[in-house]
């Protein structure tokens, strides 16, 4: 049997034995027990189901004695396998002793954690360290229903890794840490990174996958969202993959956060700004209500806080059943007892129905410290395709906004733009057809934009390589389709400012 606390959870491996967690890691690469390896040895369609925590495929692609299949039997599917059989490969001594490993009968070991390969953006071996049964449950839902459950890597959690801007900076935060992955990627690039949760035990855990994965260790702190932080201390880099469902009580500490509605991404938002150094980026997932009578893009518009620019992007909206059916799912109510499904359910409904909430918008928030007069506040639906990782793009998005605040149109026609390398021009119109009905422009990279341009935009475009500057062009374009170049210089600006800012375009120089 394994040992576990009073909670039901179970007792996790000392946190301050570094050296045990060095020879874990020497020993785990030594089986090729890496992202990589996994997908050599499981193939493609059982190690896609391994990401949706569905086992079956792996348990059949393991059934051998390799080094990589016993530790993919015991780390991952978390059966327990011979003492005899790992003792070749792993220090099973010091780990029994630490507490990674424990007794479970007989002469078998099991895991005490989920350890999880996961490859770091420039091919790093790292490894995330979870509660058992969370990511084994597959369409039941999470195997664990404690409370106190830290859960490994998710769709959500890979969303804001690929979407964080990655510059080197000094501070980094990640507020609601949980297994540790986005302190883990903020190491690669922050000086200092500290890490909060309001839950003990996933700092604990975020201290072993940061050990684990060779990282640096982080400035660990326990609180609720800036409570742990004091008053004169500020970031460079903010990150938040908070427990931003909204349901009727707070039940599990990974997702219910707790307060009412939407507060709890609000005040997240909102007191982001004063814990920013200038020029500092604050970047967050979060769910809003979509409330009657309100429009909803006002009221994400209302948390950004003062000196702060905003890009907000509502990625997907649920209506409320469609809601309540996801996080039911999520936690494994659907397979439990049909009438308490029926009443947790019918919570949701009456929780929503108080506050005239008629849907929940899923999206990303970027706040960018500034000292700028006139904030820039986007905020728009982008429900298609983007190619992860976007971080360049998002950094490159405020540079944008801040060349446009910094020119005016006048400025604009003095400027020199290139097109973006990845933009290309598609003709739309009936088959055969002697003139296209309209022309778009199509980015194959970032965020995928395509926007409709009028002849004088397509040609515009197609000029730009950062020669002539745009004034330049519009003289010839009028010239050669006979318009008159006043007139054209004045009304291009508005939409050479849309090109930029949407990426099309890009101040050359
Ligand atoms: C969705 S998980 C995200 C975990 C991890 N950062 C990731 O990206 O996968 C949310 C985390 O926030 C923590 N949390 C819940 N309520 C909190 C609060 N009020 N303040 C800080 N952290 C909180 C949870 O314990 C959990 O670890």
């Amino acid at each position: 049997m394994e040992d576990v606390t009073d909670s039901g959870l179970a007792i996790l491996p000392a946190s301050d034995r570094p050296d045990v967690a060095a020879r874990l890691r020497t020993a785990l690469l030594g089986a090729s027990f890496t992202a990589d390896g996994l997908l050599e040895l499981l193939g493609a369609p059982a190690y896609a189901a391994l990401a949706r925590s569905e086992t079956v495929p792996a348990l059949r692609a393991t059934r051998g004695d390799t080094p990589l299949e016993t530790l993919v039997r015991l780390l991952l599917l978390q059966q327990p396998v011979p003492h005899a059989r790992v003792a070749d490969f792993l220090p099973v001594d010091d780990l029994l002793e630490s507490g990674w490993l424990t007794r479970a009968g007989g002469d078998e070991v099991a895991a005490t954690v989920d350890v999880r390969p996961y490859g770091g953006p420039d091919g790093e071996d790292w490894f995330i360290v979870s509660d058992l049964g969370c990511a084994v449950g597959g369409a039941g839902g999470i195997g664990q229903r404690h409370a106190g459950v830290v859960l490994g890597v998710g769709g959500a959690s890979t969303t804001l890794a690929g979407i964080t801007v990655r510059t080197p900076v000094a501070a980094a935060l990640d507020l609601g840490t949980g297994s540790g992955i986005q302190a883990l990627h903020a190491a690669q690039h922050a000086t200092r990174v500290t890490a909060t949760d309001l839950n003990p035990r996933a700092l604990h855990i975020t201290a072993l996958t940061l050990a684990l994965s060779g990282a640096p260790a982080a400035d660990l702190r326990e609180g609720s969202l800036f409570e742990p932080v004091k008053e004169e201390e500020t970031y460079d880099l903010i990150v938040s993959n908070p427990p931003f469902v909204i349901s009727p009580g707070a039940r599990l500490t990974y997702r219910d956060g707790g307060m009412s509605g939407d507060d709890l991404c609000r005040s997240l938002v909102q007191q982001a700004g004063e814990r920013l150094n200038e020029g500092g980026f604050a970047q967050f997932l979060a769910n809003w209500q979509h409330v009657a009578g309100e429009d909803w893009q006002d009221r994400v518009r209302s948390w950004v806080p003062r000196g702060c620019d905003a890009w907000i992007v509502q990625r997907e909206m649920q209506d409320v059943n469609q809601y309540a059916e996801l996080w039911l799912r999520d936690s494994g109510d659907h397979r439990g007892d049909p009438v308490e499904y029926q009443a947790r359910y019918d919570a949701w409904l009456d929780e929503f129905e108080a506050r005239k909430v008629k849907g929940v918008g899923f999206g990303w928030i970027t706040l960018r410290k500034t000292g700028a007069a006139v904030p820039s506040v986007t905020v728009e639906e982008w429900p298609h395709s983007i190619e992860q990782p976007l971080g360049d793009t998002i950094r490159a998005h405020f540079d944008r906004l801040d060349y446009l605040r910094d020119h005016d149109d006048a400025d604009l026609l003095e400027g020199h733009f290139k097109l973006a390398v990845e933009v290309v021009q598609e003709q739309v119109g009936l088959p055969g057809a002697e003139d296209p009905e309209h022309v778009v422009l199509r980015q194959h990279r970032g965020m995928r934009r395509a926007t409709k341009v009028d002849t004088v935009g397509a040609g515009f475009a197609g000029v730009c390589d950062g020669t002539l500057s745009a004034g330049r062009i519009l003289d010839a374009i009028a010239q050669l389709m006979g318009e008159d170049p006043v007139l054209l210089r004045d009304r291009t600006p508005a939409q050479i400012r849309l090109l930029v800012e949407q990426g099309f375009l890009e101040p050359a120089g």
